[in-house]
């Protein structure tokens, strides 16, 4: 699709958001992610209506979003495929939503969704950021449809 390729040249990083939903934690990879708010803090994420990431969060009502290093492409490729995510290799604790923050994330917001706004075929989540935080390394880099990373 023309849209597809021409927003590619856009690059960006790579999160992935998470949440819980019926007991178990759900994750999926995303990069239409953004700072909405800074008075109140507001993150916004766009989320398929097909993906399951949608259903549970609309359940759960709150969501982190896991900025990635370098070192979890492979993360970001496990969390976007559909349906169950395997989270038993990745160390995580609970936020202050108690959605799953990843402990080698690059860094992350804890969020309560306040707002879910129609965007076509995604809906927008829009969260209150209640916890926030920095972890070291290098991003992860999306740019026309492929991985890499920031040079110098
Ligand atoms: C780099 C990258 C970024 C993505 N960004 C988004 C996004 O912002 N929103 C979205 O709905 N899907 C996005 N996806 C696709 C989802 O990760 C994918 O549809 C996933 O399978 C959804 O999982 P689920 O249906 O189990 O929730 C992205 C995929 C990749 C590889």
């Amino acid at each position: 699709m023309e849209q597809r390729r021409i927003m590619g040249h856009f690059a960006t990083g790579v999160t992935v958001v998470t949440t819980w939903y019926e007991d178990k934690p759900h994750g999926m990879t995303a990069n239409a992610v953004a700072s909405l708010s800074l008075d109140p803090p507001l993150v916004l994420v766009s989320v398929d209506v097909k993906a399951q990431m949608n259903t549970s969060l609309k359940a759960s009502a709150c969501f982190a979003v896991n900025i990635l290093t370098v070192e979890q492409e492979e993360l970001s490729v496990r969390f976007a495929k559909h349906g169950p995510k395997d989270f038993s290799d990745i160390a995580y604790r609970a936020g202050t939503t108690g959605s799953p923050v990843f402990e080698q994330a690059l860094a992350y917001v804890d969020c309560r969704v306040t707002n879910i706004l129609p965007g076509g075929d995604h809906d927008i989540f829009i969260g209150e950021i209640v916890a926030g935080g920095t972890g070291e390394g290098r991003p992860l880099v999306f740019y026309e449809g492929q991985y890499g990373s920031l040079s110098g």
